[in-house]
This record gives structure tokens, sequence and C-alpha cells, in this order.
């Protein structure tokens, strides 16, 4: 405004530009500034701005900035409190990169040159870091499901963790059958696809406190199995593997910010096809953990990986358990697109999941865990069932499927369904993978967790508990 010789006040003065949270103003050749033009983004009422509406105004001026090809970008946000600054610079990362990853005409432009008018170095740096993150769990699930299924998945971790400090290991179809993952293998006989679990360590010199555990839905595509989908719920299942990437893109996140926190991550990696091989309705198998289920819906099958995911972290001992699926149609009915359904065994748990959501902007909400449900998944011939008894509740009956491979281990489960994957898109981001939860698990993990993350290994017994 000051350079500009208060052109801007002007036009706010003339109601060109009210500065509400989202109106957007493109200015060519002001006088006075030496930038080609000014895209002015409304923040509201600055006592009212939240972590969220930071993250959307960056993202908004830099959709709108990627319209076109730019040899530059400076954002400016340094008026903010940190917090809200940091979210502006993610946004305006995240922003610019699109879904058009096929096409030869390409709708956004990336700018490759973009800097932050007087941003701290550490600030400016923990952004690029988050931002890397995000769009790389954003470009696995863009990603087309003949590109990306299982093995492709893992050369893509594997690449994108290299140098990285986390180390890999990946269990084949000869190490899951060795293994006893049952669950999962019965998943992904359909497909001729072979499938992985990949599990990912972070281990900080130094650090003695036990690990917090991961898990990641990685169903690289969900046709529903003999339980078909129609065209219209299948369309979109090359997201079926956003919990996965998710978990991923964390743990490479962490590394990079160097927390102090010891992680392990473990995805399950399958198709979800249909075939002369597919695992039935009726099927009983016995999970990796010893549990028999009896499978009644093939297109619930998220739970039925999980549930061998689970129970390899649990065999490390984790200080708790995080896992991330888009698990359930019946979470988006609840809650709508753009809010993760949080369930567990730990009310303080959930509770600093969501405090970590809400600092960043991102939206989770509680759904109820209450005993009853248990009876819904309850089987006459096995030791549980993969459906509930009808379709209410869906979201819970399938969180209480889950509970059962957890133990005590204290443990919060995150439904991304609706958030992981926008059908259209948004002002501020392109329509396709979201990088939804990174940043809420980020600013769990910064706090060593807490209460979790303060219990010491105590080297002859295990966990000691405080
Ligand atoms: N992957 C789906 C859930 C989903 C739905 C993710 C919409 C993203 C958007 C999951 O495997 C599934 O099919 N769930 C079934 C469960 C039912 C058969 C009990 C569902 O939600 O219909
Ligand atoms: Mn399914
Ligand atoms: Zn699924």
């Amino acid at each position: 405004n000051q350079a500009s010789g208060g052109v801007i006040a002007k036009l706010a003065e003339q109601k060109v530009w009210n500065g509400k949270a989202g109106k957007v103003l493109e200015l060519h050749h002001l006088s006075g500034i030496a930038a080609k033009s000014v895209i002015l983004v409304g923040l509201g009422d600055v006592d009212k701005i939240t972590a969220a509406s930071a993250f959307q105004a960056g993202g908004i001026g830099a959709k709108i900035a990627a319209s076109r090809e730019r040899e530059s970008i400076a954002f400016a946000a340094d008026h903010l409190p940190e917090a809200f600054h940091l979210q502006v610079l993610v946004g305006s990362l995240c922003g610019g990169v699109g879904q058009d990853l096929f096409r030869q005409e390409k709708s956004l432009f990336q700018c490759a040159k973009i800097t932050w008018l007087d941003t701290k170095s550490s600030l400016a740096d923990e952004a690029n870091k988050t931002a890397a993150a995000m769009n790389w769990a954003r470009r696995m699930v863009n990603l087309p499901p003949n590109e990306l299924y299982p093995e492709t998945f893992v050369e893509h971790a594997t690449q994108f963790l290299l140098n990285s400090g986390v180390s890999l290991e990946v269990w084949d179809e000869r190490k899951l059958r060795e293994q006893n993952c049952n669950a999962l293998l019965a998943v992904a006989q359909g497909s001729i696809r072979p499938p992985r679990l990949l599990i990912a360590t972070y281990n900080p010199a130094e650090s003695k406190s036990v690990p917090v555990a991961i898990a990641g839905k990685g169903v690289t595509f969900d046709s529903g199995g003999l339980s078909l989908k129609p065209t219209e719920s299948m369309t979109t299942m090359k997201c079926d593997m956003a919990g996965a990437a998710t978990a991923i893109a964390t743990i490479q996140l962490a590394a990079a910010l160097k927390l102090q926190q010891p992680m392990i991550v473990a995805v399950g990696l399958v198709e979800n096809l249909i075939s002369g091989s597919n695992f039935k309705l009726g099927d009983v198998i016995k999970s990796r953990q010893g549990k028999t289920i009896e499978i009644l819906n093939t297109d619930a099958e998220g739970r039925v990986v999980l549930a061998d995911v689970l129970d390899v972290l649990m065999e490390r001992k984790p200080t708790c358990i995080v896992d991330l699926a888009t698990l359930t149609g019946a979470c988006v009915v609840a809650l709508g697109t753009d809010i993760a359904g949080v369930m567990g065994n730990d009310q303080e748990f959930i509770q600093q999941i969501q405090a970590a959501a809400e600092h960043v902007g991102e939206y989770v909400w509680p759904l109820p865990m209450y005993s009853f449900f248990n009876e819904q998944v309850a089987s006459k011939i096995a030791d549980i069932k993969n459906v509930g008894d009808g379709r209410w509740g869906g979201a819970i009956t399938a969180a209480k499927f889950l509970e059962n491979f957890v133990g005590t281990t204290p443990w919060c489960h995150l439904d991304i369904a609706g958030p992981a994957f926008l059908d259209k898109p948004k002002p501020w981001m392109d329509a396709g993978g979201t990088g939804s939860m990174i940043r809420t698990l980020l600013e769990w993990l910064k706090e060593p967790a807490s209460r979790f993350g303060s219990r010491k290994v105590n080297t002859s017994e295990g966990i000691d508990i405080p």
C-alpha cells in the first residue's frame, strides 16, 4: 500500500476489494511496485483468522498465480502470528500443484521460484518440508491405478525415503505367507498384482523412548471385490491408498524436521479386485493375530487388511498406535467430505489429536465407541465378522472391528474417507489427493506425544509403565 502510494487503501475505500476472507484481486503494473502483478487475497477480520483460513488464503493466492506461467512469485504474510504465517506458507506451496499429471496442456503452472518476504528461515524450512510431504502424498493419490499398485508404491516410497534417515523393510508375498498375514493376503488374492507390506522406521540418535506407531490402509484400487461397487462409487477408488501415503509422508517429514520422537510406520498394500481367485462371502480367515474373521462383504476390505498391519505393529510394542484409512462411506455420510472421523480406545489420545488438528486448521471430529457396537461385529461361526448388522453406524462398527487388533495399547483411528480426496476443486486446492492429516500428525508428534512418548524403554523388561 505504501509503495503504490495508497492504491490499495483507495480500492478498499471504493469497495473494489473489501479484504473479506477468500476475496481476490489481481492488479497489474502498479506504479511504485517492481513486480508485474500483485494478487491481493482477503483474510477477513483480523480477529477471525484461523489456521484453516490462513492455509486457504495461501492456497488461493498460489492457485490464482499458477493460472499462467510466471518467472517467480513472492508471498507476503509476515504480518500474521507465526502459527498462521506457517499455514499461509504451506498453503502457498500446495495451491499451485494440480492433479493434471498426464495432461499435455497444464491447467496449473507450478512456479519454480517461490519466495516469502520477511520470513525467518526456520519457518520457511518447515513450510517447504511440510508442503513437500503433502504434495508427495497428493501425487501418490493422484497417480492412476494402472501406474500405482503395491509394487510401484514401494518403489515410490523407497525413492522418497532415500537418505532421509528412515529405514525400510518390504514384505513380499512369501514373507507375508510366512508371517501368517492371511487377512491381508485374502484381500489381495483376487488380483494378479502381488501385495506388499511396507515397514518404515525412524530412530533418531540416542532416543530411548518407545516408538509411536502409524498404520496406513494402502488399497491401491478398491473395486469392492465380489461385493462389486457400482461405477459411480468406483471411479475415484484409486484414492483408497491415501492412508498409506499419509503415513509414509508423515514419517519422512518427521525425519526431515529431525523430530525427537522415534516412529514406526506399517502400510498394507493390496488391490481389491475381482477374479476367479477372489476371497468370497462366507470365507473364514485366520488373521495373523489369531482371531478368525468371517467375510460377509468383500467391499469392507480395508479393516481386513489393517487387522494384520495393526498386529505387525503391536508386536513391536509401540507406545501408542494411530491408523489412517479411507475406511467407510458411512463416515462421509456422518461428517461430510471435509472432516475426518476420529475414534479410539483412549479419550485423552483422541483429544490430543483433535487439539493438534485445531492448531493446524484441519478438521477431525469424534464418533462414539460405546461397547454395545461390539455385538454388531460378532459372528456366529468365527471370532468376528467384517461388517456390522446393517449399514447404520458403519464408521463406528468398522472402528470396533479394528479395536479387536490393538489390545490395550492406546489407539486412535482416523477415518479419512471424506477429506483425503476432493471430487471437485476448492479455491485453494485442485481436485484429487489433499495430503490431509499430515500437518495434524506432525503437530501431534512435535510434542513427544506427552504422556505416551515419555514412557521409556526398560531395556530388560520391554515397556516400563509409569
Ligand atoms: N474404500 C471404501 C470407503 C470409501 C468410500 C472411501 C468413499 C472413500 C470414499 C471402503 O473400502 C468401503 O468400500 N467401505 C464400505 C463398507 C461397507 C461395505 C460396510 C462402504 O463404506 O460402503
Ligand atoms: Mn471397499
Ligand atoms: Zn476400501
